[in-house]
């Protein structure tokens, strides 16, 4: 069923208020997460946080149980982080301590979508054990060229790290034809699903990735301070908490460490139990919406705006790939983008402005310094879009040639 967009105005709160195209930065919370996480304040605030706490266990144990329905996997192959960073680093982290142990000559394998902070870790990481980082190489569209990946592969590739949806553009990467060449070889598979989980359907098993990592306040709506980790079983046999405490590992009688087997094991004793319940709240949100709706809404909106965008002087849309997110980015001829989004701002429309500093590989590839990114939701409008555009061509013409 498509998506009823006057409900879901009304039950955002913030589209009252800002014209919010920076989905991609962070999407609105509906009505629903705002409750669910402060009334669990209020009751820590009332009860104890303890006390509040151990009452909520259901809803906090369904944020796991609606994470593994969102992603087809198992709860216990779920954990919950506090960050795409905290995330990913759990599970690469986790990975490069266990089974992944990398040593000289070994190659990991990435693509010029990769986050910069990802990019960093798997470099430092190769770089502390004489392994390589190396590139896939990119086809004419923009994405890693799968033929490339499937010559570069042999028995000294230890993982293959793939960004889903590139922070910087609207490409969507062809995650389930990695995972295939990834499974056939054996090779793990580490997907970082920060910009598409949320608005569209995502399922380890079609994709084959091991190890997926997002944070919950981008598409998926939930709070900042929210994260998910999912871990193949088959690869938790084999990991090793690299952060040891008393929620990772247990003592025994006879003074064994004894490390938890299920992907709870990357986290640690304390955590906001709002933000959990409210993880939660959000995933049941998007699943009763349906992701497939999700997607065709947001696939249709950001097509729209990309048509639009091309209508404006000096404008240029940047991006690429044949499958298309709700990312949009563009440039503007002549103007600073961090002057186009304060502009913007200061007649409430966000959007925001991204640098090298976050994708490197890809903005090079690009030949970009800067880029705009308007990404849509499933509470934007069409109208929204046209104020947007009429908003850019204003502020192009008054900034003259
Ligand atoms: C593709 C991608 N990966 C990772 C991250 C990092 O997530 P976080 O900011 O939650 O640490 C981002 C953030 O924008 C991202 O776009």
């Amino acid at each position: 069923m498509a998506i009823d967009v006057a409900l879901m105005r009304a039950e955002t709160p913030g589209c009252e208020m800002v014209r919010h195209f920076n989905n991609a930065g962070g999407a609105l919370p509906p009505r629903p997460v705002l409750d669910a996480v402060i009334s669990h304040l209020q009751r820590e605030v009332l009860q104890g946080p303890v006390e509040a706490g151990n009452a909520a266990a259901m809803a906090i144990d369904d944020a796991y149980t609606a994470a593994a329905e969102l992603l087809n996997c198992q709860r216990h192959e779920i954990a919950i982080a506090e960050s795409g960073s905290r995330a990913w680093s759990a599970a690469f982290g986790h990975f490069a301590l266990g089974s992944g142990r990398f040593g000289p000559g070994d190659r990991i394998l990435t693509s010029a979508s990769e986050w910069a902070g990802n990019y960093i870790a798997l470099l430092d990481a190769a770089r502390a054990a004489g392994a390589a980082v190396e590139l896939i190489p990119t086809g004419p569209d923009g994405t890693p060229s799968i033929d490339a990946l499937q010559d570069m592969i042999d028995d000294r590739v230890r993982l293959i790290a793939l960004t889903h949806v590139a922070a910087n553009g609207g490409m969507v990467n062809p995650a389930a034809r990695v995972g295939d060449i990834a499974r056939s070889a054996g090779i793990p598979f580490l997907l970082d699903a920060a910009q598409s989980i949320g608005q569209m359907p995502i399922d380890v098993e079609v994709i084959g990735c091991d190890m997926l990592t997002a944070p919950g306040r981008k598409f998926l709506r939930a709070p900042r301070g929210t994260g998910l980790v999912y871990i193949r079983q088959s690869l938790l046999e084999k990991m090793r908490p690299f952060l040891v405490d008393n929620s990772s590992a247990a003592l025994t009688d006879d003074n064994r460490i004894v490390f938890g087997r299920d992907a709870s094991m990357l986290e640690t004793n304390e955590n906001s139990r709002a933000l959990r319940i409210g993880l939660g709240v959000a995933i049941r949100y998007a699943l009763s919406l349906g992701l497939g709706e999700i997607e065709a809404r947001i696939t249709s909106l950001a097509s729209y705006l990309r048509r639009q965008l091309a209508h404006i002087d000096r404008v240029v849309v940047r991006d690429q790939g044949r499958r298309q997110s709700g990312i949009v980015s563009f440039t503007i001829d002549g103007l600073p983008g961090v002057a186009v989004r304060d502009w913007l701002y200061g007649r409430q429309i966000n959007i925001s402005v991204g640098g090298a500093a976050y994708t490197p590989l890809d903005m090079k590839a690009r030949g970009l310094a800067e880029i705009l990114r308007a990404s849509v939701h499933v509470y934007n409008t069409e109208g929204e879009i046209e104020e947007l555009c009429a908003a850019l061509g204003d502020f192009v013409r008054q900034c003259g040639h």
